[in-house]
């Protein structure tokens, strides 16, 4: 097997350098581990940006993504195949929606709600021609395609990449009154939010902020999308960050607590990583300005990751993932708190479910949180610093309270060894 600093060698002069990531190269995962080319185990606290929630290489996923790679892999749209249908009847049932439009990555799938959101506005909703405006919040992340770093507020992601797409307004996030203004504006067609905000630095909003933007969406006709590609699938303690706090692992419009959204996107969990899937999930009110030869994907509904969609939800709600985050997401936050209080490194801990960060001691701009990262991986955590001074910890959601306690004592650790 090539050696990690092989590895690292290739990469850095082989590969385009659009990622700065820790010195670890990872060659075998299972459940909450990885393993290293020379065989150290770590626990994994990123997984893979809340992709896998699963667990790597759960067993049921794999089944299911080897026995359909072995069977047909890739049709094309051009062609029905006998599983998108299965599919697409599995996961809207599953959420609560009449359709869904499969796609694979997530930005892609950002990119596909704007295109319905806007199209919904003019075929709809009667706002002119490419008048179309949709409201965006201060710090978000939606990926890294061109329309979607246009309404970015990150230098990195935006220098030297315009022009830029039009058609966006941007107010601050947790701010219900800038959005109440906002929506007066004219031509508005939607808002689009992540419930929390992960890449910002895991970025709770108060508790009803959610709930009011949507109740303001359809007072004024306009529609909300959620982007839950990071904070859905049982990542937040329930099954989307929009349920608030239920538990109940499926679509209830009952719960008082849920807020549906007019457009849902979700990508990373669906498939648990073993695949690129995403989805776009509506009611056929709005669903239906798509017609044939107006959107797609060569890769989008194959029957591989429709299988390995399938599979990965199953797993969700067999392994009760909604319920497992909520509990240890408390423990971990209450421990971190401990943390907080004992020593100066850590200045705050935040999150829900098992979607959590702490903030370290220190400006942005210093290193101090990728050294501390690097500490975290000598003693067998992967974690990765977000903005700077931020540190998220978002393990697999199929973590035992065993071996979350035994991470709790490698941060502390960590902590008690640490010279900034
Ligand atoms: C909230 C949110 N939206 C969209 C994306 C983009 O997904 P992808 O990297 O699969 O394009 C991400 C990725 O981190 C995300 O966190």
């Amino acid at each position: 097997m090539i050696t990690s600093e092989k590895t690292i060698e290739l990469e850095d002069q082989y590969g385009a350098h659009n990622y700065h990531p820790l010195p670890v190269v990872l060659a075998k995962g299972e459940g909450v581990h990885v393993w290293d080319p020379e065989g150290n185990q770590y626990y994994d606290f990123l997984s893979a940006y809340s992709a896998v929630n699963q667990g790597h290489c759960h067993p049921k996923i794999n089944k299911a993504l080897t026995e359909q790679a072995n069977t047909l892999s890739l049709t094309s749209r051009a062609f029905y195949n006998n599983v998108l249908g299965e599919y697409e009847k599995y996961v809207t049932e599953y959420f609560g929606f009449d359709k869904v439009l499969p796609m694979n990555t997530g930005a892609e799938g950002v990119e596909t709600a704007i295109k319905i959101c806007r199209k919904w506005a003019y075929e709809k909703k009667g706002i002119p021609e490419e008048q179309a405006q949709i409201i965006v919040l201060e710090n978000n992340f939606h990926g890294r395609t061109t329309t979607v770093i246009s309404f970015s507020n990150d230098p990195d992601a935006r220098k030297n990449f315009g022009p830029y797409t039009p058609g966006f307004i941007k107010i601050p996030y947790n701010d219900t009154e800038a959005l109440e203004e906002a929506l007066q504006k004219p031509n508005v067609a939607g808002v689009l939010a992540e419930p929390i905000q992960g890449e910002a630095g895991v970025v709770v909003p108060d508790d009803d902020y959610i709930r009011k933007s949507a109740e303001l969406c359809r007072k004024n006709n306009v529609l909300f999308i959620a982007d839950e590609i990071q904070t859905g699938i049982a990542r937040t303690g329930s099954l989307l960050a929009v349920c608030g706090d239920c538990t109940c692992q499926g679509h209830c419009e009952q719960q008082a607590t849920y807020t549906k959204p007019d457009i849902l996107i979700l990508g990373k969990a669906l498939s648990g990583g073993a695949y690129p899937v995403s989805a776009v999930l509506a009611d056929d009110e709005i669903m239906e300005v798509i017609r044939p030869g107006q959107h797609g994907s060569t890769y989008g509904g194959n029957p591989l990751a429709c299988k390995v969609a399938i599979a990965a939800l199953e797993v969700v709600k067999d392994e009760k993932l909604a319920q497992n985050a909520r509990k240890l997401g408390k423990i971990f936050r209450d421990e971190m708190q401990k943390l907080v209080e004992e020593f100066d490194l850590f200045v705050k801990v935040r999150g829900k479910g098992l979607l959590n960060a702490v903030v370290i001691n220190d400006s942005p701009d210093s290193k101090t949180a990728w050294k501390f990262c690097v500490a975290l991986k000598d003693n067998g955590l992967l974690a990765k610093p977000t903005h700077g001074n931020i540190i998220r910890f978002a393990p697999p959601l199929v973590m035992t309270e065993d071996q979350l306690m035994d991470c709790v004592e490698i941060i502390r650790k960590t902590v008690l060894e640490f010279d900034k």
